[in-house]
């Protein structure tokens, strides 16, 4: 069943922005990452997602394929990001049927709420392995891919060798330079972080110290591959409602009073994730790159002046 768009992403994105792009999404299964990719498919995406669960992971591809009729979307379960022969796999997959990959989403995490005393080194291994190995794997896989997708985009400045498409008129760029596409730009990626570790949070170590650890895996990607047309950017979630992240560690009875108390008196939605990420891959984000757009409603700022 289609259901209008504003269920899945602002009325603000033009229908078609993404047509013959294809984003490739780790954790895509999770409440928040298939709501990003959503988005996008209903926005002209094909989308392969990576999970560990074949049920869920496939489950989760036919719900978003739903969005848009034609829409291609696959959903690859059994791979474990930590392991890179696993994702590699994929991407290799995701290309062969899709032909390409313009967009990635590195979304795949753990989490759970343990001391530092009760984490055991497996525990917390666990979270890093995920979230920061599993990470880089991803970038390290699906890279080939970004480059090629934002060298596409590249125009000669003096032959226009690669025409642009109709109604673009071929600028006067250097080759360097990075040619606008009314159907969206590609070679691009978003690591999805948190804003836990910008002050710290109780019962969260080892993701606070995961999570810092993306944020400098994504700053870095911007200034190695910039040079290469390949964008990187962090979205950091504050506290979204109805996620898998949140019930994690909000207790239900305290839901109430932490809602309460959040400056916009509100949780986020996925929508609002989704619409960032349309925001990051769309012509509108061409020159942003090496940042974190946290959506959180100014949430983490409440913890940072307590
Ligand atoms: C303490 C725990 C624990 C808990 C697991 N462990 N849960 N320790 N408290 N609640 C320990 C285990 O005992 C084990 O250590 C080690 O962690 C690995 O556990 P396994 O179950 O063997 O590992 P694995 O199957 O790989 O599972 C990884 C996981 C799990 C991270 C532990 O929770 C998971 O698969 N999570 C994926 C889904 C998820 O977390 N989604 C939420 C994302 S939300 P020992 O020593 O016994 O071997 C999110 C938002 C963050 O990330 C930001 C929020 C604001």
């Amino acid at each position: 069943m289609t259901l209008p768009k504003s269920e899945y992403v602002s009325d603000t994105w033009k229908d078609g922005i993404f047509n013959k792009k294809v984003v490739f999404c780790t954790g895509g299964a999770g409440t928040i990452c298939s709501a990003q990719v959503r988005a996008l498919v209903h926005l002209g995406a094909d989308a392969c997602i990576v999970g560990r669960n074949v049920e869920k992971t496939e489950q989760a591809a036919k719900d978003i394929a739903a969005v848009r009729p034609g829409a291609k979307v696959i959903g690859i379960g059994s791979v474990d990001v930590r392991k890179f022969d696993s994702l590699k796999d994929a991407v290799d997959r995701c290309v062969k049927e899709l032909g390409r990959i313009d967009y990635v989403i590195a979304g795949a995490a753990g989490n759970f709420l343990a001391s530092i005393n009760q984490l055991s080194v497996n525990a917390f291994k666990s979270v890093m392995d995920i979230d920061v190995l599993g990470s880089y794997n991803t970038l390290k896989a699906t890279l080939p891919h970004l480059v090629e997708s934002a060298e596409s985009h590249r125009v000669d400045s003096k032959t226009c060798k690669l025409a642009p498409p109709e109604g673009i008129r071929c600028l006067v760029l250097t080759d360097t330079q990075v040619k606008p596409s009314p159907q969206g730009t590609g070679g691009r990626i978003i690591f999805v972080s948190a804003t836990l570790h910008y002050t710290g949070v109780p019962f969260q170590t080892h993701v606070s110290v995961a999570k810092a650890g993306v944020d400098a895996l994504s700053n870095n990607t911007a200034l190695e591959f910039g040079p290469l047309g390949v964008t990187s950017n962090i979205i950091a979630p504050g506290p979204i409602a109805n996620t898998e992240g949140a019930s994690r560690l909000i207790p239900e009875q305290d839901l109430e009073e932490v809602t309460r108390g959040q400056p916009l008196g509100r949780f986020g939605s996925v929508r609002d994730i989704a619409d960032a990420t349309v925001y990051l891959f769309s012509d509108a984000g061409s020159y942003v790159s090496g940042q974190t757009l946290v959506v959180d409603g100014a949430s983490w700022r409440i913890a940072s002046s307590s």
